[in-house]
């Protein structure tokens, strides 16, 4: 049998090395069947105001957070390396309020998370998938302040965050067609170019920034009784 190119070999099991390494950390949210996942599964602490972020990154935001709030808080995001680093800054910061799930939220968002869990979800410079043909990757599709609104309960918050300005009018373009789900407390014309108050930058945020990009931010209040 012809052996592995070394490159190949150290890619791979770098890989699976690096998954096992996270897959038993406390922090970690195991699911081993469809179905959702139960408040004690999903939350350190259920009783307490809880956060959804998807696509967490690096999990600066996630950790400035809950080294902030006592809220729990629940990231999703799919890369292996970035799941490693924030774990790596749960233990520095010996955070028991963020916990991780380590799944893709395009398959799996309605699936893993009960209905009516969360008080606030946050999006932070989700990809924005610039080319036509790619548009149906995006998280904010047409349905997706449905989903956020079953997702919430009473009161909840949602935080919305891009530097891509076709994306931001998309985005708020699907929030007006919700008017009886969401409303926008942000000042016309939709976004705001400065951080809201409280909201920590992102690792995202601060390198487009650099470059030159604007971050656009939207925020909107959860329509009750419905
Ligand atoms: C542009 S980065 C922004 C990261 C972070 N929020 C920030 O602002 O620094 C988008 C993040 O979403 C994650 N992501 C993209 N699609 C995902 C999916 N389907 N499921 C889970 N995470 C996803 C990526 O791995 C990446 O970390």
């Amino acid at each position: 049998m012809s052996e592995l190119a070394p490159s190949l070999r150290s890619k791979l099991f770098g890989i699976a090395s690096r998954t096992r390494s996270y897959s038993d950390h406390p922090a970690i949210i195991q699911w081993k069947e469809y179905g959702p996942l139960s408040a004690e599964e999903l939350f350190a602490f259920p009783e307490r105001r809880r956060i959804l972020e998807l696509g967490s990154g690096w999990g600066e935001f996630a950790i400035a957070w809950c080294r902030t709030f006592s809220d729990s808080y629940v990231a999703m995001e799919i890369k292996p390396d970035r799941i490693h680093a924030t774990l790596k800054k749960i233990d520095r910061f010996e955070l028991s309020n963020l916990r991780i799930l380590p799944v893709n939220f395009e398959w799996f968002l309605e699936e893993l998370l009960p209905a009516q869990s969360f008080d606030g979800i946050i999006v932070n410079f989700p990809d924005p998938w610039p080319k036509k043909r790619h548009w149906k990757h995006r998280l904010i599709q047409d349905a997706f302040p449905k989903i956020a609104h079953s997702l919430t309960r009473p009161g909840a918050f949602l935080h919305i965050a891009t530097d891509h300005g076709p994306y931001s009018r998309r985005i708020l373009q699907r929030f007006r067609k919700s008017p009886d789900l969401w409303s926008s407390n942000m000042n016309a014309p939709g976004y705001s170019l400065v951080r809201p108050e409280g909201i920590p930058e992102t690792y995202f945020e601060r390198v487009q920034s650099r470059l030159g990009y604007r971050p656009r931010f939207m925020q909107w209040r959860r329509i009750d009784g419905n």
